[in-house]
């Protein structure tokens, strides 16, 4: 690519690897089914929240919810906020799009896409009531940190997608990344850890992710980290 930038090149590395999983029947048919009603196409141009959802409640914008159960959930108890979720393993977005319609929900939508890019181009600035990111790839090997989604470039992007006021909500079950996270986000000007300077979040408000049953099984540890935005 002889006119690649480095912003370009940046760009090209991928917090993520598509995985193979193979399509249910249900997902399949809920990708097919529902993905006009529920599914915001990505384009590099800003999302009208007001015509995606018709009104103009406050927005939680979840970065890789994985197989949707957790964002589910809050959408489904949470019916005053309206709530974009990012992912893009299919099998996750089949699933999520199966429990939007089985629930009728009307204030969950997903964009299947990159979600740095999405961050990129589809939201105004200072638009987003909140944004959480669970268990991210924890990309453990020192060669693959940076593809961690929880840079400092990144998180200032997302800062300034942020109203003033509004929180951050990152989780891992990987005490390297938690530290490394707690590193990054105190570091950012703008931004107040809510629980004091170097703490985690000792009781976190959301309901557990799939990753996190895992990943308790497995007998590991959780650190949430809870950050605010300056008003
Ligand atoms: C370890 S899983 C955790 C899923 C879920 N939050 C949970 O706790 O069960 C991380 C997820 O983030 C997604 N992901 C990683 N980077 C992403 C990106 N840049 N844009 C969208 N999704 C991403 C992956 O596809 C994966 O499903």
């Amino acid at each position: 690519m002889p006119n690649e930038t480095n912003s370009d090149h940046k760009r090209s590395i991928r917090s993520y690897v598509i995985r193979s999983g193979r399509l249910t029947d249900s997902q399949r048919n809920a990708l097919d089914t529902h993905r006009q009603q529920y599914l915001i196409d990505f384009q590099p141009q800003i999302i009208q929240l007001d015509s995606v959802f018709q009104n103009s409640a406050r927005l939680i914008v979840e970065i890789g919810f994985g197989m949707g159960d957790s964002l589910l959930e809050m959408a489904k108890m949470d019916p005053d906020s309206n709530f974009i979720g990012i992912e893009v393993h299919q099998p996750g977005v089949g699933k999520l799009l199966h429990g939007i319609a089985e629930q009728e929900l009307t204030n969950l939508k997903i964009v299947s896409y990159d979600a740095k890019e999405v961050f990129q181009f589809c939201f105004e600035n200072e638009s987003i009531d909140k944004v959480q990111i669970f268990f991210p790839d924890p990309w453990p090997k020192k060669r693959h940190h940076k593809r961690r989604l929880v840079q400092t470039e990144f998180m200032e992007q997302l800062l300034g997608k942020l109203k003033p006021g509004a929180d951050i909500h990152l989780a891992t079950d990987w005490q390297a990344y938690a530290e490394h996270m707690m590193d990054v986000m105190q570091a950012i000007p703008r931004l107040s850890n809510v629980n004091g300077a170097n703490n985690y979040w000792a009781d976190p408000d959301r309901p557990g992710t799939k990753f996190e049953k895992r990943g308790q099984r497995l007998g590991h540890g959780v650190w949430d980290l809870q950050f605010r935005k300056d008003k």
